[in-house]
């Protein structure tokens, strides 16, 4: 018996309602008879204070910056293990033994091609369409080609949906890439690791043969790991809402897609790098663009900063950080861009502003400098964060459809429209 409740009074009437309590102490007031039993609903602007579900996936203490998959911390894991074997861990709660990679492997080689008929689909995009676009369309194309995933029901369908879907998201990526620099599309390999084919499909060219560099290689697979899962953010919380109406699994991870593609949201990686290039391009001092941060008036905000659930660093962001000074250093490439990074972050951190409000580099602060580093275009660094998100949005969808308690989302409002009224005359 639940021995933690919580009491609401009401009208001179009190209720009780159970207290739930996750695996690390957190606590939550069950409210699911609240309405039933005082006719109220709960108003909770953008679900701030709200859990939506049970989840067994990620972890995150935000106020001691922690973030565990599967509960092993990320420090364990970033730098460590591979994405293929991340994505496992996150799709199955443990990572794959010997024979388990083995046919996880092959099954991702199995699938890295796409239909030929839905290469034709690229021909039909505009030259300077965002890849973001391309790819979520294309992920919801794929369920013409393949409409079992309609009726999806026995777990090995699912299972094998699911890692179609993550090898083949490289392939879609890779392919927008090429076309739109208008070069000819570089097909997988079966003997490279997910990581090196999707550079070789990117940067291999007919005239210019690309040479897999294993450094280059694990830092892909780190950037990968790192945004491989992250609780009920704003794209996840999408998938499992879209998901809870038993859409598709390929509709479904377009819908996230399309999300995470928003500024506030993935996109920010993408706008950390036009920011530090208008401070360089500008001259402006750090100061003057501290205080346009501050400046309510103003609405330019310090993209890569904040976060909803980090009051602390970001743990993401703390890695990437040391990633891009060893990659940078490793590939003698020394970037402007990162040095300007490096003294916003430094002069934010010691100002009160930024301090009171707990305002941290989240970890899209340094992931573009790392992916420029690579070579990846800018237009591609939201797709990059798409591609390492992709196990977190299919576990957490997978989990959504095996919870028996079930429901399609469909939460209240509180409705401030007019009152009542009726049409003076029959309407035309
Ligand atoms: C991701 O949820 C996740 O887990 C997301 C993510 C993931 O892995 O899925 O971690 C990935 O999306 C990271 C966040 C990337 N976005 C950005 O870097 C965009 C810049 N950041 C902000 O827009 C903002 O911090 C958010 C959107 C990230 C969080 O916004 P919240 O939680 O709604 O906070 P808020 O806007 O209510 O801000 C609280 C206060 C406000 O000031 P007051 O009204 O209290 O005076 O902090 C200020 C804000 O003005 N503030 C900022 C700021 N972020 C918040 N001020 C200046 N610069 C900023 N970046």
């Amino acid at each position: 018996m639940n021995t933690d409740h919580a009491d609401v009074i009401y009208q001179g009437k009190t209720h009780t309602f159970p207290v739930v309590t996750g695996t690390e102490g957190e606590k939550a007031i069950d409210i699911s008879s609240l309405r039933r039993e005082t006719g109220l609903v709960t108003y909770d602007n953008s679900y701030q204070n709200t859990a939506a579900c049970h989840s067994a996936i990620t972890y995150i203490d935000g106020e001691r910056g922690i973030l565990r998959y599967r509960g092993y911390p990320i420090e364990d894991i970033a730098g460590k293990t591979t994405f293929v074997d991340t994505a496992y861990l996150l799709l199955h709660g443990e990572f794959p033994g010997k024979e388990q990679r083995a046919l996880f492997s092959r099954k991702l080689t199995e699938y890295s091609l796409v239909h030929e008929d839905m290469i034709h689909f690229f021909d039909g995009f505009p030259r300077g369409a965002h890849p973001m676009h391309i790819l979520s369309t294309m992920i919801n194309a794929l369920a013409t080609f393949y409409p079992n995933v309609d009726l999806l029901s026995l777990q090995e369908d699912i299972d094998s949906s699911a890692t179609r879907l993550i090898s083949m998201v490289r392939t879609l990526a890779a392919f927008a890439y090429k076309k739109s620099i208008g070069e000819p599309m570089v097909y997988p390999r079966h003997n490279l690791s997910y990581c090196a084919n999707f550079l070789n499909m990117m940067f291999h060219s007919p005239v210019k043969p690309y040479e897999i560099d294993q450094d280059i290689v694990d830092v892909l697979n780190l950037l990968l790991v790192l945004h491989a899962d992250h609780e009920q953010n704003c794209s996840t919380t999408t998938v499992r809402i879209i998901g809870s109406a038993q859409v598709n699994l390929y509709a479904t991870i377009s819908a996230g897609i399309s999300a995470l593609s928003g500024p506030l949201h993935g996109g920010a990686n993408q706008e950390v790098m036009n920011m530090l290039r208008q401070i360089r391009d500008s001259n402006a001092t750090i100061d003057a663009v501290l205080r346009r941060a501050k400046d309510k008036a103003d609405p330019f905000r310090l993209m890569g900063f904040g976060h909803r659930i980090y009051k602390t660093y970001d743990p993401r962001a703390r890695i990437i950080k040391e990633a891009c000074d060893k990659a940078l250093k490793k590939m003698r490439v020394s970037d402007p861009l990162l040095e300007i990074a490096i003294e916003l972050e430094q002069k934010a951190l010691a100002d009160e502003y930024f301090v009171s409000k707990h305002l941290y580099p989240n970890v899209d602060f340094y992931s573009g400098i790392i992916y420029r580093a690579l070579g990846i275009p800018e237009n591609m660094f939201t797709v990059m964060f798409a591609l390492g998100r992709l196990p977190g949005w299919i576990a957490h969808w997978n989990e959504m459809l095996r919870d028996k308690d079930r429901k399609i989302a469909r939460p209240r409002q509180i409705y401030t429209g007019l009152p009542l009224r009726h049409c003076n005359e029959s309407p035309r």
